[in-house]
């Protein structure tokens, strides 16, 4: 297992926005970036932070993600829109499709948006936060282009993407209740995080490039490949071909079959079909009650063991707290990955130093 380093989030926050700098981001995306990544880590999802950042140089390398851009209205239904994310970063297409729904909600009760040929959105709970901090409701399914991972039910080879789904409630004097989770029992990004600490997985997760069951995270790093399985075995699976089917179809982008397939390559693309409910439209009087209600009365549970019991949101929100006090954990092999990624990036070695510095 490789050292683990805790890092202050404000300063990392200023190395990833220095990293899109030099590598060629506006300032205003260069933040978006670095407000994302290091909010997944905050979250504790450090599969999809500031660990993502040499799969993005990388996929910047090979003419995949495209620098700069901003999403297109492909079709304006009113309600409705179709959005193109021009293969630019997701986090900046997925944070202008939230502003549009957001808008489009406040202006009709509901909206719903496409979003397709986005590169990777990353943590979708994140867009579900920007829709709940504006006091609605929403719902996200996605999927992943054309970057099989996972075996069907049934199956012994990866044919769809890790495909997730969020859902999210915004409470009246709480944090939201926030639902965020691929629909393979892991996500692909915790089994690079083992990878890279040396550490096997649970098992029921992988299946080896035989379509045996393994715990060793390398067969999704190393070919020959195997693949991830479904979460909630055929339950999880029918979930991720909707996640496909809304997210990748509906959404007006592809979905994972041979004539789309972008194996061997570092690029993530997203899609991601969003409905916005504003909860107010609804004559709903005591919602807020009724929810508080409900979650008072599952948390008196009597609890089975050691964990206590948590409502849905509040992993995250605990882990916050707790790393933006004693900051966010980051191991020896990703810091030296992410140091070379902004090496690659343009960035000068005396500026680079004092970053490295960081995690000493
Ligand atoms: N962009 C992409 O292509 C892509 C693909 C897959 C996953 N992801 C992201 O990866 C991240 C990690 O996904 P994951 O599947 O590893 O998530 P996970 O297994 O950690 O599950 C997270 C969800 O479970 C809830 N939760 C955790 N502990 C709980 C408890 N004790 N009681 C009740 N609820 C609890 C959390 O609040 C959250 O809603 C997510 O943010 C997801 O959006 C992105």
């Amino acid at each position: 297992m490789t050292e683990l380093h805790r890092v202050s989030p404000s300063r990392l926050h200023q190395f990833v926005q220095a990293i899109w700098l030099y590598a060629g981001s506006s300032a205003e995306e260069a933040r978006l970036v670095a407000d994302h990544l290091v909010a997944a880590n905050l979250a504790g999802h450090d599969s999809h932070g500031v660990g993502m950042i040499p799969s993005y140089m990388a996929s910047l390398t090979q003419g995949f993600l495209q620098l700069n851009q901003h999403v297109s209205i492909e079709k304006d239904a009113g309600a409705v829109l179709t959005l193109n994310g021009q293969k630019g970063f997701g986090q900046v297409a997925a944070y202008e499709a939230m502003q549009h729904g957001i808008e489009r909600a406040n202006r009709f009760g509901l909206a719903a948006v496409g979003l397709h040929h986005s590169h990777h959105i990353g943590r979708i709970g994140h867009w579900a936060e920007q829709c709940a901090a504006a006091g609605f409701v929403s719902f996200h399914f996605v999927n992943v282009m054309g970057d099989p991972m996972v075996a069907p039910f049934n199956g012994s080879d990866r044919r769809f993407g890790t495909n997730p789904f969020c859902a999210v409630f915004p409470r009246r004097d709480g944090e939201p209740l926030l639902l965020d989770f691929a629909t393979s029992g892991i996500a692909y990004g915790k089994t690079r995080v083992a990878y890279n600490k040396g550490q096997p997985v649970a098992p029921g997760y992988l299946l080896d490039a035989q379509g045996q069951p393994t715990t060793d995270p390398g067969v999704m790093h190393q070919s020959p490949y195997g693949a991830l399985t479904a979460f909630g075995l055929h339950k999880g699976y029918a979930l991720a071909t909707m996640c496909e089917i809304l997210g990748g179809a509906l959404s007006g982008g592809r979905t994972t079959h041979d004539a789309t397939l972008l194996t061997g390559t570092d690029a993530i693309f997203n899609g991601m079909t969003t409905i916005i409910l504003n909860p107010d439209a609804f004559d709903a009087p005591a919602m807020q009650q009724e929810a508080e209600e409900f979650l008072a009365w599952v948390r008196r549970s009597p609890q089975s063991g050691e964990a206590e019991i948590l409502v849905p949101g509040e992993w995250e929100t605990r882990n916050r707290a707790a790393r933006e006090r004693e900051g966010i954990p980051l191991d020896s092999n990703s810091w030296q990955q992410i140091c070379a990624a902004a090496r690659q990036a343009g960035m000068p070695e005396e500026e680079l130093a004092a970053f490295r510095a960081l995690a000493q």
